[in-house]
């Protein structure tokens, strides 16, 4: 299904499969390649028995960089050429949110670097805990701003012409996990809990503060350590939970983007589509048949694909978990995966050997 006007660049490229790639737990693990992702990578480069090479893009929940950083980061330690073209981190989707809010608090990565990426998408005046802290350091009794925090904090006080109660803040946008769990929890339930986003104020009712939204929601991921660490669905989780119990019982409903979100996955597909259309000269109306993702997480990346499925007429998401990351060998998965292999070579090996 070659278009016509288009230069096919790639000769040998599968036409009608494609990879998709979870990376936490699956291709890297606390920085570090896990071995059977390089081979992998090469295998969908061509170098496998039939000499095809296979489309493929990558789809993490993780972030708090800009996209092309990460894929700088993903190039080295794969040893292969990643384009910003072929990957969605968790914050991507927010872009779309860039024009509805005025102001946002931004919560979550290293220093400003999340600052940064949410100006790149667009955000207008994008605020974070540490302005607030720097603005009033009895927000978090026992987190203090270091020197080089204070300095790269803005002054939302304006040299004292400004109040923070002057600022409202009009939602809450979670990019990468936290720092500092107890300073941010503190700020994201005070704005939960403030009059309609009103820095500073106490709501009567519980019911009129800002969106709060997650880049995902990921209660438990796969870093260095040998068992699972904490993820940004834990605070998510804790965030909920800690506004009913200071709230008198109301709900807070909170929002997540990332897997196993649908939104994420057909977002996911366009991308694809693009990518195949970009860089291997396919038809970008014609969707491959099959698309395998492959992922460790069964609550994110097997529940999504596995709805993805089900919803979508065009194309077969085929499920692959693997046993590096999250899911543990011996359990059974809340999500049942249309295959269940040891690793990322294993999951591509048997693609290829299905579509062949
Ligand atoms: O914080 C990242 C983690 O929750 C998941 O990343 O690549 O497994 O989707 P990934
Ligand atoms: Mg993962």
């Amino acid at each position: 299904a070659t278009h016509p006007g288009t230069p096919r660049l790639d000769p040998d490229v599968a036409d009608d499969f494609a990879f998709a790639f979870d990376i936490d737990g699956v291709l890297i693990r606390g920085g570090q390649p896990i071995p059977e992702a390089i081979e992998a990578m090469k295998v969908l480069n061509g170098e496998n028995e039939f000499g095809i090479s296979v489309p493929y893009i990558f789809l993490t929940n993780g972030g708090g960089k800009f996209e092309t950083e990460r894929c700088r980061d993903l190039s080295r330690q794969l040893e292969i050429e990643v384009s910003p073209g072929q990957f969605i981190c968790g914050h991507t989707p927010m872009k779309q949110y860039a024009s509805h809010y005025n102001n946002v608090l931004v919560v979550g990565g290293e220093g400003e670097k999340c600052r940064n990426v949410a100006e790149s998408y667009g955000f207008r005046n994008v605020i974070t805990p540490g302005d607030i802290l720097k603005a009033n350091a009895a927000t978090a009794p026992f987190r203090k701003l270091t020197d080089s925090e204070l300095n790269s904090s803005r002054d939302l006080l304006e040299g004292g012409t400004k109040k923070l109660s002057d600022i409202v803040i009009d939602a809450v946008f979670v990019f990468a996990d936290s720092r500092d769990w107890a300073s941010d929890l503190q700020i994201i339930l005070d704005i939960a809990q403030s009059k309609g986003g009103r820095l500073e104020t106490r709501s009567e009712t519980f019911e009129e503060g800002p969106p709060i939204y997650f880049s995902h929601s990921d209660v438990l991921w796969s870093a260095a350590h040998e068992h699972v660490r904490l993820g940004m669905g834990a605070l998510r989780r804790i965030v909920e939970t800690v506004f009913a119990e200071t709230s008198g019982g109301k709900q807070l409903k909170t929002h997540a983007f990332g897997k196993p979100q649908l939104s994420t996955f057909q977002f996911a597909t366009r991308l694809l589509q693009q990518w195949r259309a970009e860089h291997h000269g396919l038809v970008e109306s014609a969707p491959p048949r099959t698309v395998y993702f492959v992922g460790d997480t069964p609550e994110s990346d097997i529940c999504g694909t596995n709805l993805m499925d089900e919803k979508t007429r065009d194309s077969e998401w085929y499920s692959i978990l693997v046993k590096t990351g999250v899911y543990q060998e011996g359990t059974v998965p809340k999500h049942m995966p249309r295959k269940l292999v040891g690793n990322v070579l294993d999951a591509v090996n048997h693609g290829i050997q299905r579509e062949m």
